[in-house]
């Protein structure tokens, strides 16, 4: 049986509750459960709800949203999905594929997606012409977070070479500090690994090694010297971050056990939800190097029957791409509204930061989606290259051995 007629069957089985339910329904599978994740989803609950909606909540616990993901196939083939899921990049393209998505072209065509929506993301959102997902904000991954006291109190300003950053960190070290907040998850060992690869490589080595998987660029020098700063990174994090979770490496930060960590802004959730203040008890910084990599946060919504679900699927739709969501959500989340229309006036310095490189970086051509964080590669691809990261950085393996171990994954991969 297809996953369409898988589908189909159990959607025939759900008519009746939808016969007896009234109003719109949604089932909502997302992995935002951290404080400042929480309190970011809360707001589209709250905005469903305030419009007669009836939110049905599926959070899969675990940054990156592995498990999410695990636990939408499983929730497909057993012929049950959730009416509306967090989807990214690539991902959208695969399950379209696949046959199990709706199509939400009448509320983006009566909300004028195409005219809002930047084209370079208005392009993931659509599938063969229609539109598959609704774009939820513009998170970007290449930040080095800092504990804003610990680094003056040593005399250290905000790295802006990896040099820079290495010199600082071994001081910190020298006085016992703990340089690097780190999580040992794959997913956050390849999110430290894209922004070096950025920062070492440049953008366009970046577009050619990690978007396009060019075998030169894969095995090149540079790449070398990007798993040699990995090493070098490894040496600046204490010994029990193995597992850790992203959230609870950005309260070490936070609380003074460690001064830096480098992950995308959804880090900033945390410090806000905790009451921190960006300027005053911490500080931000785009990673060493030129460029932004970027990671849309989005939902698709799945094939179902009943005019309740159908109903619930078109208003979350709609709610998304708003504009009081876009400001209050993106608020919360640490991220950037999707829509250039949405006033930055109450958002804090470092998302105008963000804004304000994201439209610079999309005129030089330096604009790029995040591998670590599915929105340059299909997952086959993109998953090759976070394990052998997450072996070298696991073990004393040499950059020699992993960019060849790099080439032959990919080119297994293919
Ligand atoms: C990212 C996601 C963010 C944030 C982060 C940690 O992949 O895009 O919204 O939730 O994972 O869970």
């Amino acid at each position: 049986m297809t996953l369409r007629m898988t589908l189909a069957a159990s959607a025939a089985s759900l008519c009746y509750a939808s016969v007896v339910l009234a109003g719109p329904q949604a089932e909502v599978l997302h992995w935002w459960t951290s404080g400042g994740e929480a309190r970011a989803v809360a707001v589209l609950q709250e905005e469903f709800s305030a419009r007669g909606g009836t939110w049905t909540d599926m959070p899969v616990a675990g940054g990156g949203g592995d498990a999410a993901m695990t636990a939408l196939r499983a929730r497909v083939l057993s012929g049950n999905a959730p009416t509306a899921v967090q989807l990214k990049g690539p991902a959208i393209q695969e399950w379209y594929e696949e046959g199990v998505l709706a199509d939400i072209s009448s509320v983006a065509e009566a909300q004028g997606w195409a005219d809002i929506l930047p084209a370079s993301i208005a392009g993931h959102m659509q599938c063969d012409g229609v539109w598959c997902a609704a774009p939820v904000n513009v998170h970007r991954v290449d930040w080095v977070w800092a504990n804003k006291s610990i680094i003056e109190a040593h005399g250290i300003a905000m790295p802006t070479t990896w040099d820079e950053f290495n010199a600082a960190a071994e001081k910190l070290q020298a006085a016992g500090i703990t340089p690097l907040a780190h999580g040992g998850q794959s997913w956050q060992d390849a999110t430290v690994f894209e922004t070096v690869v950025l920062g070492l490589g440049g953008p366009d080595f970046f577009r050619s090694a990690l978007v396009d998987l060019d075998m030169d660029a894969l095995t090149s020098d540079t790449m070398k010297a990007v798993f040699d700063q990995m090493r070098t990174l490894r040496g600046f994090v204490d010994s029990n971050f193995s597992g850790r979770d992203w959230n609870l490496a950005t309260a070490m930060v936070m609380n003074g056990e460690a001064a830096f960590q480098i992950m995308g802004d959804w880090a900033k959730g945390e410090f806000l939800a905790a009451g921190k203040v960006p300027g005053e008890d911490f500080l931000c910084a785009s990673t060493p190097g030129d460029g932004y990599l970027y990671n849309v946060d989005s939902f698709a919504m799945f094939s179902v029957s009943g005019d309740d679900n159908i109903a619930g699927q078109n208003l979350l739709a709609e709610l998304i791409v708003g504009e009081s969501f876009q400001k209050v959500f993106n608020l919360n989340k640490g991220s950037i509204p999707v829509r250039a229309d949405v006033a930055l006036d109450e958002f804090d310095s470092c998302a105008v930061l963000s804004a304000n490189d994201m439209v610079a970086t999309a005129e030089a051509g330096s604009l790029l989606p995040s591998y670590a964080h599915g929105m340059a590669l299909r997952g086959a691809q993109a998953g090759a290259i976070t394990d052998v990261v997450t072996a070298h950085f696991n073990s004393d393996m040499s950059a020699d051995d992993a960019v060849r171990m790099l080439a032959d994954a990919v080119a297994n991969s293919l």
